[in-house]
């Protein structure tokens, strides 16, 4: 048995309960794998209040890292010993061990820590896919990242600052505004002070940007789409603060403009292909253009505690939960 955070019902932080589970052998074409860090992610609060659904009773988390214990008949490419991480899957990585599909694991190279790898599954190959994949950056652009200061949004400052491009980033406090900026951001607008838009035309001499990523959702879209330029494109990434809805004639009238809802699991197969993004990830941060380390730091048992912070505004950077 292992404990395990499991939730019979949706609702608030506090339907998360620490449980006693069985954890069989690996099957065919699967792995065991003990973790040492569970990453945190906003997606598992849509998950957690039913925004998302799952059958319940359900374990939550799909982002953790650790060490292979045993392998299942097939399984060629990853042994026991090996030190993984993972980002998609069946929820349920808020534990102490699981079994999982092996075609998921990413092995760590040597000289990225646990620790930062727990940063960097999801957090990490969000900023990948995001800059890399959804709208290609090549350096030059000035770009509108909104809630820079965040988990994903501490690292997406990083890779813009090591690709040469220009970062505004929105952050709802001045604290959030120096972390951003020690991170890479360019320059920072302050949501609880000044407006998004009218920053963003001064910051860019009336131009706007090309591009915005907006994962706050439903508080920033009027502010991202009166951001951009003509033909300019919203990545609309998220929804923290709630849904976004847009009637395609907005998009028209605010410059024929170009908007995507992406999601990871469109841009991460084959798992060739998300190897490809996990070995460019891990590249920046071997050569110390990216670091990153979790920010706040919660033992299993605590998990919705750590939901409340990182629903409360209270985090910046990533969030891990230690077995
Ligand atoms: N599409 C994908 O494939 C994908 C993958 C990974 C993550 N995401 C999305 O990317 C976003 C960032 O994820 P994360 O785990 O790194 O979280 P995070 O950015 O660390 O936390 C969310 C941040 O959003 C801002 N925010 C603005 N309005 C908010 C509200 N009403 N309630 C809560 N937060 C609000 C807060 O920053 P300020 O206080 O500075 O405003 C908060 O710290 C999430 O929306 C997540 O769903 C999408």
């Amino acid at each position: 048995m292992v404990k395990a955070v499991r939730f019979h019902e949706t609702g608030g932080p506090e339907v998360l309960k620490l449980e006693d589970v069985a954890v069989g052998d690996p099957g065919p074409g699967e792995a065991r794998v003990r973790h040492t860090y569970i990453a945190v992610n906003f997606i598992d609060t849509y998950f957690r209040t039913g925004r998302y659904a799952l059958d319940l009773p359900n374990g939550l988390g799909s982002d953790a890292v650790g060490v292979v214990e045993a392998v299942g008949p097939g399984v060629t490419d990853i042994k026991a010993g090996d030190r993984v991480g993972y980002l998609i899957g069946p929820q349920g990585a808020y534990s102490e061990a699981r079994v999982m599909p092996a075609a998921v694991l990413i092995p760590l190279p040597d000289g990225v820590s646990d620790r930062t790898a727990a940063t960097l599954m999801m957090k990490g190959m969000t900023a990948q896919y995001l800059f890399r994949q959804v709208y290609p950056l090549h350096g030059g652009e000035t770009i509108l990242y909104h809630a820079a200061a965040g988990g994903v949004g501490l690292i997406a400052c990083q890779w813009a600052r090591a690709l040469g491009v220009t970062m505004i980033g929105t952050v709802s406090t001045d604290e959030k505004a120096e972390i951003a900026k020690a991170n890479g951001c360019t320059h920072t607008i302050v949501t609880s002070r000044e407006n998004i838009a009218q920053r963003v035309r001064e910051l860019t001499d009336g131009r706007g940007v090309k591009v915005v990523y907006d994962s706050v959702g439903k508080d920033t879209l009027m502010a991202s789409l009166d951001s951009l330029q003509p033909r300019g494109h919203l990545i609309s990434n998220g929804t923290s603060s709630g849904a976004v809805v847009v009637d395609s004639q907005l998009l028209a009238q605010k410059g024929s403009l170009w908007m995507t809802r992406p999601a990871m699991i469109h841009y991460i197969h084959p798992r060739a292909h998300m190897l490809e993004m996990a070995r460019e990830l891990f590249d920046h941060v071997l050569a110390g253009r990216i670091t990153s380390e979790p920010r706040q730091t919660f033992a299993l048992a605590e998990a919705s505690e750590a939901h409340r912070a990182l629903e409360g505004r209270k985090t910046t950077g990533a969030t891990v939960l230690v077995p």
